[in-house]
């Protein structure tokens, strides 16, 4: 096995990290960054010694012994633009989700991948958090017998729902409960969801931003098994701690049940300065000196691994194709006030795509 090169694009918050467990890792040997904010090009370049660096990512296309691509920029009407550009010339490519805006971008994506024999996941990272595994494990190993109920609540701060949605026009639902929609598939699969019906409810980010943004978002999924499972994703929380996530999981079975408390109320800083916090909290989590609390790094790793080693990756992109269908579905329920029936005819762009 020869260390690989590898490429990250865009190093804001999650490209930061993915740049800083490169740069740390021995299977990486050359990394690369591109970033058009200059000044963060500089704090990246500075923490993690890149070969080059600079603010046109499709440079880096053309450096042939650069194998991978990890894609990490907002807004998200760059990602498809970017795999696409990326898988052309032949680079295995990691995506932050969402795959694309419109399924028909995700499908020339997948498509692409496939004829060039390149490896292409996306960014479900909450695969990587050891309690979600675990939940997954007992369904999967019967330790719980068959599902009968599932849901996953998910809220984050309305500072971190204000940048999500500042940028787009993207949903809860395809935003944050994505996520969600992920793991609960990829724990039932092979399941297919048939059915989708999803309400939102409006508060203070539409006073806020002024836009028809909603607080939450809850929705219902119809598996062509007959089960049903529920989602519910909410971005309106009291600023607290930066980017702090809570989430609350149910999977019950036939024979026993797992509920997981992801809510990060476990370690509470309190200072003179900051009052009471809840610190490794947020969704990608973050480094503290030589561990890192969190899933990014592990799912960072795992894609290098599986270029480096030619393992499989462990979200496909098809998975992440589904999922799309799914919080499309979703949006358009909440829209019409009324289930929708999947797959979905046509092509349709997003609902709220901006
Ligand atoms: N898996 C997770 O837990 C998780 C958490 C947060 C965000 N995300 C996803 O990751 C992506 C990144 O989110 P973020 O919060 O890190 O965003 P961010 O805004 O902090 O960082 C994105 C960066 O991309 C840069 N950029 C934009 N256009 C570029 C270009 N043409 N070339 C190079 N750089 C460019 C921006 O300047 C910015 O610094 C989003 O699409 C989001 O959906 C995933």
């Amino acid at each position: 096995m020869n260390p690989i090169n590898v490429a990250i694009i865009g190093t804001g918050w999650c490209g930061g990290i993915r740049a800083e467990t490169c740069a740390a890792s021995p299977l990486v040997n050359d990394l690369h960054i591109a970033e058009i904010r200059p000044d963060r090009l500089e704090e990246v370049a500075k923490a993690t010694n890149p070969k080059s660096a600079t603010e046109d990512y499709r440079s880096l296309l053309d450096i042939k012994d650069i194998e991978a691509v990890m894609i990490s920029a907002t807004p998200e009407s760059t990602h498809y633009p970017m795999a696409r550009d990326a898988l052309l010339a032949g680079k295995h490519v990691f995506l932050e989700k969402p795959i694309a805006v419109a399924p028909a971008e995700a499908d020339e994506l997948i498509a692409l991948a496939t004829r060039g024999n390149l490896k292409f996941t996306i960014g479900y990272s909450q695969r990587f958090n050891p309690k979600f595994a675990y939940v997954r494990k007992s369904l999967r190993e019967g330790t719980i017998g068959k599902p009968v109920s599932a849901l996953v609540s998910r809220h984050i701060t309305r500072n971190l729902g204000a940048k999500i949605s500042g940028r787009t026009k993207l949903s809860p639902a395809a935003m944050e409960s994505t996520h969600d929609i992920d793991f609960l598939l990829w724990c039932l699969e092979p399941a297919k969801p048939v059915r989708v019906y999803s309400q939102v409810n409006y508060g203070a980010m539409r006073e806020r931003t002024g836009a028809q943004v909603p607080d939450a978002q809850w929705i219902t999924v119809t598996l062509d098994t007959g089960l049903s499972f529920v989602v519910g994703g909410g971005w309106s929380l009291p600023p607290g701690y930066p980017n702090y996530s809570t989430t609350w999981i149910e999977m019950v079975g036939t024979e026993g049940a797992v509920f997981v408390d992801n809510s990060h109320r476990d370690v509470v800083l309190n200072t003179m300065k900051g009052g009471m916090m809840l610190p490794m909290s947020s969704m990608p989590g973050e480094p503290v000196d030589h561990t890192y609390a969190g899933p990014m790094r592990a799912e960072t790793l795992h894609f290098v691994e599986a270029v480096a080693f030619d393992r499989p990756v462990l979200v496909t992109p098809e998975q992440a194709r589904m999922v799309m269908e799914v919080y499309t579905a979703a949006d358009l329920s909440a829209e019409r006030n009324e289930p929708v029936t999947l797959p979905l005819k046509g092509s349709p762009k997003l609902a709220a795509a901006g």
